[in-house]
């Protein structure tokens, strides 16, 4: 289905002009990589690069998601999207449409929530590095705040001592569970920089009477996942703070920690349409592994980010020109490091799957090639594949880059001042027609001039 809705997106972005008119094919190119391509028409409308977002996609993950906790679980439920993995305000509130909240990261990530309209009782901040302007706005406003280590704890014992403030208030714990296959992705390693190392010696001890202490003090959070930790391990974590808030509230007397924040984390399968593990899974395993959990005595909050939206967003970029070099045929393109970063400096930790459409976006079919698919950034590593077997590509053609909604093209790198694409949103009618609607637009030269000091030109000189 989504690759069905797909490739209907692709076909109407070109036919509706959102994606500049491609080079024809020039005769005779067919099969032969390095023929010249005639240039595409100047002045014709459109981007040689744009983004789409599956709106249907997004609002049935959003659905999965909460019918999967809301089968296991019998307690409240608050799911906040990490905004991180795609901080674009239409999509916030598009999830909030959805009954989606958000976790929040930084003052950006917090402006752009209060952009969308989520409310302080939706919105939690968690990060490692709050200053005491954050936390104080934070504190102002309401919103649930996680601690990520015991000074800002402190920091914020002086605070709301000056303030008092209505937001309830969590700590982060690192169950030091151990690695995935991602070590820039394991936030539960022995040494990882986040929350409370919980098996360092004295640390539960001094976390627990942190919590003795202040009796404010009602929320415990962990995140331990993210893609490449099984799903074995982000449940053993899970445990491990359900196990230290049993701990806390025995020795309090009372059930002091009411809520359980169990972070995001869910992996996203990017080999395939298929969307493995499900939520369902992994809520059916942590009914198995932490029972007590979910029986209604603790409030949930989760804060899923990639796995809600990497599949939703596709990327389409022209091929510019084709050649061969050293007797491998590259496509040259217009998607590259801008918006595949992680893919273009990790290639084995994130390898993105390449769709091949003619230049009027129908999917080529027929035999593969070998080839190369570059970006457009001048520098030897800038490739999205290496070695790839596709339908040999043309000048002009299309190509797809499936599941980069999130933590992708909303995370521009700004290499080459390459602009940030546009962003449309598409939904389909039930005759197939495609509509789309903008959720950002392209940047233009004039804002990439301006974002680079263009206001300040003779700051240096003077
Ligand atoms: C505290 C916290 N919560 C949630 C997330 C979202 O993780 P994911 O996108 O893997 O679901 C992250 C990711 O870095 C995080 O650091």
């Amino acid at each position: 289905m989504a690759s069905y809705r797909r490739d209907l997106a692709v076909r109407a972005a070109v036919a509706q002009g959102l994606l500049a008119t491609g080079a024809p094919e020039a005769p005779g190119a067919t099969g032969t990589p390095g023929a010249p391509g005639t240039p595409g028409t100047p002045g014709t409308p459109g981007a040689p690069v744009v983004a789409l977002l599956d709106t249907a996609g997004i609002r049935a993950s959003a659905a999965a998601l909460t019918g999967a906790f809301a089968a296991v679980s019998r307690g409240e439920v608050l799911h906040a999207f990490a905004v991180k993995a795609c901080p674009l305000v239409p999509v916030l509130r598009l999830l909030a449409d959805a009954g989606i909240g958000a976790e929040v990261a930084s003052p950006g990530e917090l402006a752009l929530a209060r952009a969308a309209g989520l409310p302080p009782s939706r919105t939690v901040l968690d990060s490692p590095a709050k200053t005491p302007a954050e936390l104080r706005e934070a504190l102002a406003l309401g919103i649930a705040v996680n601690a990520d280590n015991l000074q800002e704890l402190a920091r914020i014992d002086a605070l709301a001592a000056s303030a008092p403030t209505s937001s309830p208030l969590g700590l982060r714990v690192n169950p030091q569970i151990g690695a995935g296959t991602i070590g820039a992705l394991s936030t539960a390693t022995a040494s990882s920089k986040f929350g409370v190392a919980l098996r360092d010696e004295g640390a539960r001890e001094a976390v627990v009477q942190a919590y003795l202490d202040r009796p404010r003090l009602t929320r415990l959070h962990t995140h331990t996942g993210s893609q490449g930790v099984p799903l074995t391990l982000m449940a053993q974590g899970v445990r491990a703070a359900y196990e230290l808030a049993e701990e806390i509230n025995a020795k309090a007397g009372r059930r002091q920690v009411d809520t359980l924040d169990i972070g995001g984390g869910l992996p996203v399968n990017f080999s395939s349409d298929e969307e493995t593990p499900t939520y369902a899974d992994y809520a059916r395993l942590l009914a198995a592994t932490v029972p007590g959990l979910l029986d209604g005595r603790y409030r949930l909050v989760t804060e899923f980010g990639r796995s809600l939206l990497a599949k939703h967003g596709t990327v389409l970029a022209r091929v510019e020109y084709t050649k061969t070099s050293g007797g491998r045929p590259i496509a040259v393109t217009h998607a590259g490091v801008q918006l595949a970063t992680r893919t273009v400096y990790a290639p084995e930790a994130w390898p993105l799957r390449i769709l091949a459409y003619d230049s009027e976006g129908r999917p080529r079919a027929g035999g593969v090639t070998v080839q190369d698919v570059a970006g457009p950034a001048c520098f030897a590593g800038d490739l999205l594949a290496t070695g790839r077997a596709l339908p040999l590509l043309h000048p002009g053609d299309v190509v797809a880059v499936p599941d980069t909604g999130a933590y992708a093209f909303a995370h521009h790198y700004a290499y080459n001042s390459l602009p940030r694409p546009a962003v449309h949103g598409f939904t389909l009618a039930g005759d197939g027609t495609v509509s789309f609607v903008t959720v950002r637009p392209a940047q233009t030269p004039r804002e990439i001039v301006a974002e680079a000091g263009g206001a300040h030109a003779d700051a240096l000189v003077r």
